[in-house]
This record gives structure tokens, C-alpha cells and sequence, in this order.
């Protein structure tokens, strides 16, 4: 829809909400310092001025501060969700509002979703901001004619990552992506501590079930799946890991917790958390072998972990409890709950990751656009790292922000940790 006003596309569920989504946007502007500090200087240096950009990013007030960034650097910027469940309605409507082409409504479509992302490559964009690669494989494999105009991409999540470097493996690779999310100040931080913290609010929203007591099953014990085993542990449950690594499955039960397969785990959890990146980890043979009044919920890849078509395919009755938690009745009777539909539940049923991860995690998206844009023509097809120094920049800024100074290497210490002469 084309508005008056602006002159710009967007399709938003209800722009009547954009005053709530000023006033959330607004909030986590307040708690995402490191990234305004960003923005302040974009707005002075212009760094991206005249550029593209187009963003496959959940819609969330954290997201349209990293927009109003890009924008105050100069980009003009289209931006569709990545996920079918996390738009927040009163965000895009307060985005459309400022003139942003937006595009995404909670619960949209599939059909929407693949359209939503059509709309975004039409604004023609010269760096893509990815969450699980969708823009860059829709140029890949639809849009090659565009591929000459990318800058760069950058990649927001683990599982992007994986499949850039499957593609860069196959030489499908044509652009210069940046691995944002490869960032210490990303996966260390955002992937620990804000998967860890949100993905148990959204399965409590969802069920408002007590952890204290229960015992839950964390699939994949990578970033993700620490942080969010602390935070069950730390509020009384038991924790069983599944793991295919086995350093991390060793890892795991160092921290302190049971580990096994699946198919084991599967008789004693009464919650089951995937977070592997990974298709079908939780499949009809292990929620046959489940307990009664089991509760399922992804927070990992899109909605593929659980073998949810397989579920349904298996059982007898099914029917919608509350907003996001499915009851299903399996052969023999017993019933298990789906949350969010298999998708990331900390954004289907809760509304994110925390401001304040993001503002760590967006700082790599804005300063990754600004990369791309000085090194125009410079970066070479495939899997980039954002340079150490960058990286380092973000966490100086954010502890900057917290007011929180720290030691520095006296030249007795410089000296000693660059010598082999001085001795133990
Ligand atoms: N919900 C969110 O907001 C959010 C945020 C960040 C990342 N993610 C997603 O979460 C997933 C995990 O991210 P990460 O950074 O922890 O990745 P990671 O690579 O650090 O960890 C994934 C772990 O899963 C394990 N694994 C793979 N297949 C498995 C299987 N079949 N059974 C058990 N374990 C298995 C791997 O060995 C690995 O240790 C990714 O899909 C990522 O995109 C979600």
C-alpha cells in the first residue's frame, strides 16, 4: 500500500498502533546505548549516505533501532520480518508512520512472508541485513540479475552461517557476506544471555508453567542452549542435555547436567527446549515416548526442529489451549503441548531477546553496513569476519554505556606478555 504521506510502499496490519510502538521504540532506546552512541555518530558522518539497505529482520522495537541507525547514517532502508510469528504490530506501524518500507504483521501468511521478502529485493537493495539468509538465497536463486549490486550482506544468526558456508563450500557464494553473528559481541552475549533469559519467558507466557521442579531437555548445547540450561537450572529445574558433539556433550555435564539421547531423555522430560540449528531433533518416536502433558517448544531454527507436520500427522485430536500452545492427542491417549507452533517461542510468545543484548548485536549490524560501505568493490565473494578491532569497539562502547571502566596492560606487563627471554 502506498502512502500518501510518505510516498513510500508498506504493508503493515494496523498503522492506528504506530503511538504504542513510538512509545516501546522509545523504551528500548533507553537500554540500548551502545547503539545510539552509533547513531549519533552516523548522523554526523553520513557513512552510508545514498545506499540501499534491505533487512530479513524480526520486527521488533530493538529492530527498528538499528533502522532509525541505518537511517541516520544516510541508507534508505526497506525491511520485511523473518519469521511469520515475531512482527510486533505496533512497531511496524510506528516504522510506516517515519516512512520506512516495511513490511510484516504478526501471523502472516506464507504466501505474505515469501511476498513481504519480494517486496524488500524490489527496493533494489545494495547491502542485505539477513536473520537465516532468506534475502541473499532469494537473490541467489531468483534474482542473479541483482547479485552485481550487493556491496555485501550481513548475516544476523548461527544458522544463516551454516548455510552461507554450505554455499560458499559449493562455490554458490557471489557476494561478500558478513558473519555478524560470528561476533564475540553477538553470539557470546546475545545467542547466551538473551536466548538464555527469553526463551523462558516465552514458554512461561505461553503456559505459565513453573520450572522450579521440572525436569527439561535442552537439545544442542551451543550458545544458545548454555545460556538457556543456566537459567532453567537457576530456577530450580533438572537439567537433561542432548548433544551430538561430543566435546559439548562433555562440556554439558561438566556444567553440572545429565546427558543422553534423545530417545532416552524423551521418557523423563517434562519440558523439551530444541536449540540446535538442526531439522527434526524431536520427531514422533520420541513424543510417543513422552510423558503425559509433555511441553515442546523451539527456540533454534525457524520451525523446523520439531517435526511438527509429523506430530500432527500422529495425532488423534489436537485443539488450541491459549494463544500459542497447542494441545495434541497422541495414539494411547496421552497429550503433549506445542508452544508458538515450533517456532522461536522466545518471539512468537515473548518479544525477543532483551534491548540491551540487541543493542551489542545491532552495533555489528550498523558498524558491518559501514565496513561494507568503505570497502565498496574491496571484499571478496564468501564468509567475511567482521575485523577483531570492530568487535573489540562494540564491547568498549557498551561497557562505556554501563559505566564500567577496566584495567590496562602497564608496559612491565605489555613488555612481559610479548618476550620469550623473561623467564617463569
Ligand atoms: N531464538 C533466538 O532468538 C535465537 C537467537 C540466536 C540464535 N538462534 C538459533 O539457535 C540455534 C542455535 O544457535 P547457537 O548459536 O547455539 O548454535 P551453536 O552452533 O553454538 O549450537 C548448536 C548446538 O546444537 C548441536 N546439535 C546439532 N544437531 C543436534 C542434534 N540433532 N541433537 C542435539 N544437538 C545437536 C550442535 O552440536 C551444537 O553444539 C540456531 O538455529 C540459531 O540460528 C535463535
Amino acid at each position: 500500500m502506498i502512502d500518501m504521506d510518505t510516498g513510500k510502499d508498506h504493508e503493515v496490519k494496523d498503522l492506528s498502533l504506530a503511538p504504542q510502538g513510538l512509545k516501546n521504540i522509545a523504551f528500548a532506546e533507553r537500554h540500548m546505548r551502545s547503539l545510539m552512541r552509533i547513531r549519533e555518530r552516523f548522523a554526523k558522518e553520513k557513512p552510508l549516505s545514498g545506499i540501499r539497505v534491505g533487512l530479513a529482520l524480526h520486527i521488533t522495537k530493538e529492530t527498528a533501532v538499528l533502522v532509525r541507525t541505518l537511517v541516520a547514517g544516510g541508507a534508505s532502508v526497506a525491511i520485511a520480518g523473518c519469521n511469520p510469528l515475531s512482527t510486533q504490530d505496533d512497531v511496524a506501524a510506528a516504522l510506516a508512520q517515519e516512512g520506512i518500507a516495511v513490511y510484516g504483521y504478526k501471523g502472516e501468511t506464507n504466501e505474505d512472508y515469501y511476498r513481504y521478502l519480494e517486496a524488500v529485493l524490489a527496493t533494489r537493495p545494495q547491502i542485505t541485513i539477513d536473520d537465516g539468509c532468506d534475502l541473499v538465497s532469494l537473490v541467489h536463486s531468483k534474482h542473479p540479475e541483482m547479485i552485481k549490486d550487493i556491496i555485501a550482506g550481513c548475516e544476523e544468526t548461527t544458522t544463516g552461517i551454516i548455510r552461507l558456508r554450505a554455499m560458499e563450500r559449493d562455490g554458490a557464494l557471489k557476494v561478500p557476506m558478513i558473519a555478524v553473528n560470528d561476533n564475540k559481541t553477538k553470539h557470546l552475549l546475545d545467542n547466551y544471555y538473551g536466548t538464555g533469559q527469553s526463551t523462558l519467558d516465552g514458554i512461561m507466557r505461553a503456559t505459565n508453567i513453573l520450572f522450579a521442579g521440572k525436569t527439561v531437555v535442552v537439545a544442542g548445547y551451543g550458545s544458545c542452549g548454555k545460556g538457556v540450561a543456566l537459567k532453567a537450572k537457576g530456577m530450580g529445574a533438572d537439567i537433561i542435555v542432548t548433544e551430538i558433539d561430543h566435546f559439548k556433550a562433555l562440556q554439558a555435564r561438566m556444567d553440572g547436567f545429565r546427558v543422553m539421547p534423545m530417545a532416552d531423555a524423551a521418557k523423563e522430560g517434562d519440558i523439551f527446549i530444541t536449540l540446535t540449528g538442526n531439522k527434526h531433533v524431536i520427531r514422533p518416536e520420541h513424543v510417543t515416548a513422552m510423558k503425559d502433558d509433555a511441553i515442546l517448544a523451539n527456540s533454534g531454527h525457524f520451525d523446523i526442529e520439531i517435526d511438527v507436520k509429523g506430530i500432527k500427522a500422529m495425532a488423534k485430536a489436537e485443539r488450541r489451549i491459549r494463544p500459542f500452545l497447542d494441545e495434541y492427542t497422541i495414539p494411547g491417549g496421552k497429550r503433549v503441548y506445542l508452544a508458538g507452533e515450533g517456532r522461536l517461542i522466545n518471539l512468537a510468545a515473548a518479544e525477543g531477546h532483551p534491548s540491551e543484548v540487541m543493542s551489542t548485536s545491532f552495533c555489528g549490524q550498523a558498524l558491518a553496513c559501514e565496513h561494507a560501505a568503505k570497502n565498496r568493490g574491496k571484499l571478496a565473494p564468501g564468509v567475511l569476519m567482521l575485523p577483531e578491532e570492530i568487535d573489540q569497539s562494540i564491547a568498549v562502547l557498551q561497557l562505556e554505556s554501563l559505566g564500567i571502566s577496566i584495567d590496562a596492560l602497564t608496559p612491565e606487563q605489555e613488555r612481559y606478555l610479548a618476550s620469550w627471554q623473561e623467564g617463569t
